[in-house]
């Protein structure tokens, strides 16, 4: 039987695909697994999200630069870092059709936790005890090889002209933080920062994913919203606690989530570089699953880059002289990953009389297209002129769409779908009273606004 969330979440998909949100990749040569790109409604959605973020993490304070750091990197930072031997997931190929599954992930399916960061002899165990109920997800099958640990991070033959690639591949970056701490003392040299303070990145990740699903939850290109906050060892537990609530407050006060659909996951099986984590999990259509990740690093990448570059990345105190190696604590957010929670969040059907209206409630500074400006009849000059004029006017301002197909009640579906919180229509009374009518998105209710005041009635509605 098909539950009634696996039908939401379907519904979900098809729908970012029909309103322009999300197209599969490559879809005209077969598709591309695990890989997606983003249309005219997705790339507003996702550049509004990521502009939010920056402003909460980077403008709103003073203790807080950016930076935007190259994919590419020397292979030694992968080495330094540790992920060259150490960023795995647990793998095992089903014998009868030779899918690869990542372990922890059968072994969910078949209601057995296990964590991904579990040593291989550790899954192996519960793996084996558990044969019986986990299956193949192609075939059913539940005879598998071991588990043995894949490594994800993805090689590529930059500038290897010798074709040696496999004795010395470059990788393409695995999270984006790395870029961070091998800038961390650029930062430091050319800007007015003193510890503590954050660095924030934004920008393309690659991990080769052993399993694609759950639409772009996990995919094997992405963007991160990286935050790396440095502070003296003594500070760490404090700095933790403040920025696990900083980050709550974002997604309940600034994106609108109610608290009833986000929870706190405690991480007991800590990655190698971690003193503390907890992750942000959200309840999409698939259940309660991780959001975002909040860590304590120590000074574990400081000192590794450090010890493999020669370069000393410690750091002095001007009042005190007192010389130390900064404690990391990371705010690591996948930006699809916020896009697929908002359009779940907000994906709503209302019965409206006999008929139902998609709509999709996004917290107003997040939509796509803020205002949509109508001609009540698209074959009037004078209206539609009037229209294109508030149009022209609005779009400096904000990101409008002039929309004269069909009638004002197709349209207001149209916006309603991508989540545009008002529509105005021109009509024939405009062209004497100087005033147009407002449809609000959430509400329906209209409001008659003069046509030189709608200015400042959306810079009260957006602010
Ligand atoms: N620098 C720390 C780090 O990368 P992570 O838990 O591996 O930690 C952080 O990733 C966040 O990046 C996750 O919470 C998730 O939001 C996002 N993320 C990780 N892998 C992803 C993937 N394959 N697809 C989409 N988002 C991903």
């Amino acid at each position: 039987m098909i539950d009634k969330n696996e039908n939401r979440f379907e519904e979900i998909i098809s729908f970012c695909k029909r309103r322009g949100f999300v197209f599969p990749s490559s879809e005209i040569y077969g598709g591309f697994s695990a890989v997606y790109d983003y249309g005219p409604y997705g790339i507003e959605l996702k550049n509004a999200i990521q502009a939010k973020w920056w402003q909460n993490m980077v403008h709103n304070r003073e203790d807080v630069v950016g930076l935007d750091s190259a994919i590419f990197m020397s292979p030694k930072v992968w080495q330094a870092s540790g992920h060259v031997s150490g960023f795995s997931d647990p793998m095992a190929e089903c014998k009868k059709c030779h899918t690869r599954s990542r372990v922890d992930h059968l072994l969910e399916e078949a209601g057995v936790f296990a964590d991904e960061k579990m040593s291989e002899s550790e899954i192996n165990k519960i793996f084996d005890k558990n044969k019986d109920k986990v299956k193949c997800p192609k075939c059913g099958s539940n005879i598998f090889s071991e588990a043995k640990s894949f490594n994800l991070l993805v090689k590529s033959n930059l500038g290897n002209f010798t074709g040696d690639w496999d004795k010395e591949p470059t990788y393409l970056r695995g999270e984006t933080c790395q870029g961070i701490y091998i800038n961390f003392k650029n930062v430091l040299d050319s800007s007015r920062v003193k510890i503590p303070f954050g660095i924030a990145q934004v920008g393309k990740a690659f991990r080769n994913e052993i399993t694609a699903r759950q639409f772009i939850f996990r995919t094997r290109e992405f963007e991160q919203m990286e935050f790396q906050y440095f502070v003296k060892p003594e500070d760490a537990k404090k700095q933790y606690k403040r920025w696990k609530e900083e980050r709550w407050d974002f997604y309940v006060n600034e994106l609108g989530i109610l608290e009833k659909n986000l929870r706190w996951h405690k991480h007991e099986n800590l990655v190698f570089y971690a003193k503390e984590a907890y992750d942000i999990e959200y309840n999409f259509p698939f259940g309660f699953k991780e959001l975002e990740g909040i860590h304590n690093r120590s000074d574990y990448d400081l000192t590794q880059h450090s010890k493999h570059s020669g370069s000393d990345l410690s750091y002095t105190d001007p009042r005190t002289n007192e010389k130390f190696m900064p404690w990391v604590i990371e705010a690591s957010v996948g930006l699809n990953r916020i896009l697929l929670m908002v359009i779940c969040d907000a994906y709503t059907k209302e019965k409206i009389g006999d008929e139902e209206r998609i709509v999709l409630k996004l917290e107003k500074s997040l939509a796509p297209v803020k205002i949509a400006v109508f001609p009540l009849l698209k074959n009037k000059p004078q209206l539609v002129k009037k229209a294109k004029e508030i149009f022209d006017k609005l779009k400096t301002a904000w990101v409008c769409e002039f929309d004269d197909n069909g009638n004002v009640g197709k349209r207001y579906r149209r916006q309603d779908e991508i989540g545009t919180p008002y529509c105005i229509t021109v009509d024939f009374d405009s062209l004497d009273d100087k005033a147009v009518t407002i449809r609000d998105r959430d509400t329906m209710a209209q409001e008659r606004v003069a046509i030189d005041q709608l200015p400042e009635y959306f810079s009260q509605k957006f602010s």
